[in-house]
């Protein structure tokens, strides 16, 4: 079974690729390297024993979209992971969000229909629910107006898959991260952030390593336990688990419907200072940080309920928040060293 993964080379989706090929399916990465290294590929080969095909191509070019697949013309499945991800940056200039997000998008499932690929798993996002009014979320929580253009394009991009199911024989699923973190055991692949980290667990890795001088803490007046600001963070491998019981469910045609949405956290909730705190206690590095204000844009608290994913894809992240912490450290070390 050949599974095409776009966006294949970065955080997320190389710990997919080498889920993938340790089930025994083949892999094909394209990725047009805009946020990915291409030494990526040698590092799945490392740690699988495989080297997965790969294709550099950027997905907002239709043709070059189209000669991939009918390249290969035997994928079964796409899992679809490129995008631009950066909230900020995507407020400060919208239109490289919708271009890149919205059309790489668009031409793939365009290929999809011509070659007639029949099954999608589409990376979205808790952005979705924006800040909910009722803890934890379940997938039938009401989404809010995204607030930000990057979560705009994960709203649309859900609409346009379920427009396309509506209309030809495709059949989706929906993924709707929480918070990944963490990187595989391997110390091989993680979140390689270019530039000033946005999130926290790369601020704070980077912290560690000297990169930067100080974390900010982003608010401590939030209606929290210790006033900083609640996420659902999950292991990066507990996540990249989950892709393959959706393909699995999706290619045996186990899916109840043309679309399914599962929501992928552990269920728990953990605040800012309760990472740094796990992190300090996994490295035996004390960080040096600073209060500031909130964060604008930032949601006080959000957790999943992650039921559904754990009852109907038989899946449940296994990992705690040290495994995380503890394993991003790793990662972060073993590229200082090259
Ligand atoms: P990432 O930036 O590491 O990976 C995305 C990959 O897509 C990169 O390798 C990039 O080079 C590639 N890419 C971007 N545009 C492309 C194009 N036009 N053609 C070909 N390749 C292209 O990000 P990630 O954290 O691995 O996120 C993967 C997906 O998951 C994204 O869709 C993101 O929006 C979504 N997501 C991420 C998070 C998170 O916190 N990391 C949370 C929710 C959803
Ligand atoms: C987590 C918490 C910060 C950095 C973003 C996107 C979301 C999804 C996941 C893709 C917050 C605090 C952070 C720092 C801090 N991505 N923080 N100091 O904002 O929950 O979600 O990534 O879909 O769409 O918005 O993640 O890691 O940026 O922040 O105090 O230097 O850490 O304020 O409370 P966030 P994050």
């Amino acid at each position: 079974m050949k599974i095409l993964v776009t966006g294949g080379a970065g955080y997320i989706g190389s710990h997919v690729v080498v889920e993938l090929q340790q089930h025994g399916w083949e892999t094909v990465i394209v990725d047009d390297l805009s946020n990915a290294f291409p030494d990526v590929v040698d590092r799945i080969s490392r740690i699988t024993g495989k080297t997965p095909d790969f294709e550099l191509v950027d997905l907002k070019d239709p043709q070059a979209t189209f000669d991939l697949f009918r390249k290969y013309n035997d994928f079964q499945a796409v899992i679809h992971f490129a995008a631009h991800k950066a909230v900020g940056e995507s407020v400060e200039n919208p239109l490289k969000y919708y271009r890149n997000n919205i059309l790489s998008l668009v031409n793939t499932l365009e290929a999809m229909a011509l070659l007639n690929v029949r099954h999608i798993v589409f990376s979205s996002s808790c952005t979705v629910y924006g800040q909910p009014d009722v803890l934890p979320v379940t997938e039938e929580t009401p989404l809010k107006e995204p607030l930000s253009p990057y979560g705009h394009t994960k709203r649309i991009g859900e609409a346009i898959i379920n427009d396309q199911c509506q209309a030809s024989n495709l059949q989706a699923i929906h993924l709707r991260y929480f918070n990944p973190i963490g990187a595989h055991e391997s110390a091989l692949i993680g979140e390689l952030p270019t530039g000033i980290p946005d999130n926290l667990m790369p601020y704070i890795t980077q912290t560690a390593i000297g990169k930067r001088d100080f974390l900010r803490i982003w608010g401590t007046d939030y209606n929290t336990p210790d006033g900083t600001a609640i996420r659902d963070y999950i292991h990066v491998v507990d996540l990249a688990k989950a892709h393959v019981k959706s393909l699995e469910r999706l290619v045996n045609q186990q899916n109840s419907e043309p679309v399914e949405v599962f929501n992928l956290g552990t269920g728990t909730g953990c605040s800012v200072l309760e990472v740094v705190e796990s992190f300090e206690r996994t490295s035996g590095i004390k960080l040096k940080t600073q209060i500031m204000p909130r964060r604008p844009g930032d949601v006080e608290k959000v957790w999943a309920d992650p039921t559904r994913a754990n009852q109907i894809l038989k899946w449940t992240a296994q990992r705690s928040l040290d495994d995380m912490t503890k394993s991003a450290w790793a990662f972060q070390k073993t590229m200082e060293v090259g």
